[in-house]
């Protein structure tokens, strides 16, 4: 098979540089450690390093340059299967799930969800979100320190049911926010059991499986409106620009406000898509069989593709449009998340509503960094801050 990249190629028989620690030690430290991890690695080994991940020990080529990422989003479906690469998310999301499904499937589970994320579609919940905004908001404590993770994830928790499942029952409401709770708190154990399938009939792990997890959605959301108030809550200057894009109704801005703490805080580190065949990337022949996974916080804090990566910047997205393939934690290709504008539409009526009302205030100046939670990264002290009525 030929398919391949732009990049210089050289030697295609070896495969790239990477980590000969034990397959299970491996797998733990990318489970729990992967925003510190391939940061590491990437300095260690260069551009495309590799990972072995449990049970079977397959090749992980993790990439990081832009145009090896575009070999992948842009090459065919039948090679680069996202639904095997996702097989880790089975028991989470239920088989049928089209995060897991490949090829012809995909396409057609893919077009019937397709209207439901349309442009329209999406103008015509703005004004729920706004309500249930409101709603959550206003019940803000005043100068007291509270963790904004665990606001937005009751807010976003509520968005999901009211408007993509429809529910308003009170009743039925009841019974689902706690299983929806318990879902989302996954711990290593039950990460352990996505890596050994025979532990899914177990347990914990068995009762974990009980629940479908379309319902994801709402916590990647949820996790990006936390960083945004994180970060604007440590430049006070950036917040000041917010506000008055808020009391605009500048939604442009706030949409890049979300951007940028997509970029520099991503909440979904990598995709990953299997090889049904060989494909040369950077230089090397990578098996069938193996995973390629597009390394989205590495691609997007690489200062030669973001200048001064650290700094918090929504301007990045108005003045102009990040390069193809530097901003992407959405994925790509015929994969990209489908739930992409909706969860911008969601995020920039959100801090409207909050940035109207307060000041955002962090509880102290050093930053939090980003933990693994399954399959996301959070903020490890739940993004606290503090709010007040505004001053001006
Ligand atoms: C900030 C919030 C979100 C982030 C960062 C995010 C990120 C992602 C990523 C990285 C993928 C995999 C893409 C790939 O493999 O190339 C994905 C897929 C997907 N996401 Fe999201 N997502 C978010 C919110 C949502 C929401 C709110 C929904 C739905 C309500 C949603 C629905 C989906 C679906 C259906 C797919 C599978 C697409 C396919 O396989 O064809 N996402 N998302």
């Amino acid at each position: 098979m030929a398919i391949a990249s732009d990049a210089p190629t050289t030697a295609r028989s070896a495969t790239p540089p990477g980590l000969r620690l034990p397959v299970l030690v491996q797998t733990l430290l990318f489970g729990q450690y992967r925003s510190w991890l391939l940061p590491v690695l990437r300095r260690r080994y260069g551009d495309l390093f590799t990972m072995r991940i449990a049970p079977t020990g397959r090749l992980v080529v993790l990439l990081s340059r832009p145009e090896d990422i575009r070999t992948v989003f842009t090459g065919p479906a039948t090679v680069f299967h996202a639904g095997e690469g996702n097989a880790i998310l089975g028991p989470v999301m239920g088989e049928h799930s089209v995060l897991l499904v490949d090829e012809d499937k995909h396409r057609r589970v893919r077009r019937l969800l397709m209207p439901a994320f349309h442009g329209t579609a999406l103008r015509g919940y703005q004004d729920l979100v706004a309500r249930l905004a409101v709603a959550e908001v206003d019940r803000w404590p005043i100068g007291r320190t509270f963790r904004a993770h665990e606001r937005m994830n009751a807010l976003t928790l509520e968005i999901i049911l009211q408007v993509v499942f429809g529910v308003t029952d009170q009743a039925r409401l009841a019974t689902l926010r706690p299983l929806v709770r318990g879902i989302v708190a996954i711990g290593p154990m039950i990460m352990l059991g996505w890596f050994y399938p025979r532990l899914q009939g177990i347990g914990p792990w068995k009762r974990y499986m009980t629940f479908q997890r379309e319902l994801d959605g709402h916590e990647t959301t949820a996790t990006t409106l936390a960083w945004c108030l994180h970060e604007l809550a440590r430049r006070p200057a950036v917040l000041a620009a917010a506000q008055r894009a808020a009391d605009a109704h500048d939604d442009e801005y706030l949409s890049a406000v979300a951007k940028e703490a997509l970029r520099k805080r991503p909440v979904i580190y990598e995709v990953a898509r299997r090889l049904t065949e060989p494909v040369d990337i950077g230089g090397y022949r990578i098996p069938a069989g193996s995973v390629v996974a597009p390394a989205i916080g590495l691609v997007q804090t690489d200062p030669n593709n973001h200048p001064e990566p650290e700094d918090f910047r929504p301007e990045r997205f108005i003045d102009a449009q990040p390069a193809a393939n530097t901003w992407i934690p959405f994925g790509g290709g015929v994969r990209r998340c489908l739930g992409a504008g909706f969860s911008l539409m969601e995020a920039s009526v959100v801090l409207g509503e909050v940035l109207r009302r307060y000041d955002v205030r962090p509880d102290r100046s050093r930053p939090e960094h980003q933990r693994a939670r399954n399959i996301t990264l959070v903020p490890a002290r739940g993004a606290r801050i503090s709010v007040a009525p505004r001053s001006a």
